[in-house]
């Protein structure tokens, strides 16, 4: 079996994860923050180290802005569905996550409209069409930092300083992009970031959190016990506490932290070059196939490690089914990202996306460039 549906989910974790949330499940996985005893205040401290270390890793200053989420989508809703009210402006992209669009759909039955920004055929947001979008009396930008169907990175940054010259609060969905590109709060000038835990921050599934800068007004989705003020009728205003109800994935967080010291300990660097290496060998190797289409940014551009294709006019769910008997894990279809593909053009067929991660080989990328030769000599000799 090769698993190349990495922007699904990661898959193996390194053993320092598993490690980890088994230590935690076998030794001390009381409730943290609710009792005194020994265990749920070694819960607690556990899943304040993985706050901290969330905070190093994108340069936020206090890491009690730092809230658990289920996952991105969890996190995307409580920062849209928090943030935005009625008669509110949101401006998006193509790019974007039905994480991102569905919430907006269900806001716009509720007087918050937005307007979508459309990418090339590449999957790039041109940045004069972004500002032109933007108008004062947009109340939010959101953006896609990496596109879960064919990599393309949008340049948040320049983005970022646009959004915060303007005054306009940024969110940056950086699921795709967390733990394989440098994301720096600061510097990149973003108001309120989510991101999926268990992709390539290399944590168990389950996991995901929203940072929110302070000053920004998110109105928590989720009321109820959160192991502080227990005397008080209303939810506690304190951070994390006001958006963190109920008992926490602590074996999951912990896991979660665990997958931050393996990126800490190999370097991001060395993560993304053994990435990168992967996806050049396979996007020269599929650019040589007959009759298959790559999409995606040009080669010569930064890009997630993601790749989408086509073969002929094939339907990705046919060709993910002859890839999946010879053992190739992938994913087909639109990959929840409908106005992407729309975008990219391969919204009739879907694609096939084939994601590697760090613990893939070139052999196994070598092994998917010769079954895709396979299926285009089959469809071309019959
Ligand atoms: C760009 C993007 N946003 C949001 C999500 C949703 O992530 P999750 O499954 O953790 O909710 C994904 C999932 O892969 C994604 O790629």
């Amino acid at each position: 079996m090769i698993y190349f549906d990495n922007a699904a989910t990661s898959f193996p974790k390194p053993a320092q994860v598993i490690d980890a949330v088994g230590k935690c499940l076998q030794g001390y996985a009381g409730n943290p923050g609710r009792s005194g005893h020994e265990l749920a205040l070694e819960a607690g401290r556990a899943v304040f180290s993985a706050r901290e270390k969330l905070a190093q890793f994108f340069n936020i200053a206090d890491p009690m802005q730092v809230i658990f989420t289920l996952n991105a989508t969890d996190a995307l809703n409580l920062a849209l569905h928090g943030f935005l009210q009625a008669g509110d402006r949101v401006v998006t992209t193509s790019m974007e996550h039905n994480s991102v669009l569905r919430p907006l759909a269900d806001l716009r039955q509720r007087g918050v409209t937005h307007e979508i920004v459309w990418a090339d055929p590449r999957g790039e947001i041109a940045l004069d069409d972004l500002r032109r979008a933007i108008s004062k009396k947009t109340n939010l930008v959101v953006v896609n930092h990496a596109s879960n169907v064919c990599g393309t990175v949008q340049p948040i940054r320049e983005i970022g300083a646009m959004c915060r010259q303007l005054g306009i609060p940024f969110l940056v969905d950086a699921s795709q992009s967390a733990g394989q590109l440098t994301i720096d709060v600061e510097q990149d000038r973003i108001d309120l970031l989510a991101a999926a835990g268990h992709k390539s921050l290399l944590g168990p599934q389950g996991t995901g959190f929203l940072y929110i800068r302070p000053g920004i007004e998110i109105a928590p989705l989720r009321q109820g016990g959160t192991g502080s003020r227990s005397e008080d009728t209303f939810q506690p205003e304190i951070m994390p506490d006001r958006y963190e109800s109920g008992t926490l994935n602590t074996p999951g967080i912990v896991g979660l932290a665990a997958g931050l010291d393996f990126i800490n300990q190999e370097t991001q660097g060395k993560i993304v070059a053994h990435e990168k290496n992967l996806i050049d060998t396979l996007l020269a190797g599929l650019s040589e196939i007959d009759g298959l289409v790559l999409y995606g940014p040009r080669q010569d551009k930064g890009r997630a490690a993601v790749v989408a294709f086509g073969i002929g006019d094939l339907d990705s769910g046919e060709i993910a089914h002859l890839l999946g008997q010879k053992g190739i894990c992938c994913r087909p279809g639109l990959h929840c990202a409908p106005l992407a593909h729309q975008s990219i053009g391969s919204f009739e067929t879907g694609a096939v996306r084939l994601s590697p991660g760090f613990f893939n080989t070139l052999e196994e990328i070598e092994a998917a460039i010769r079954m895709c030769w396979q299926i285009s000599r089959t469809i071309r000799t019959h």
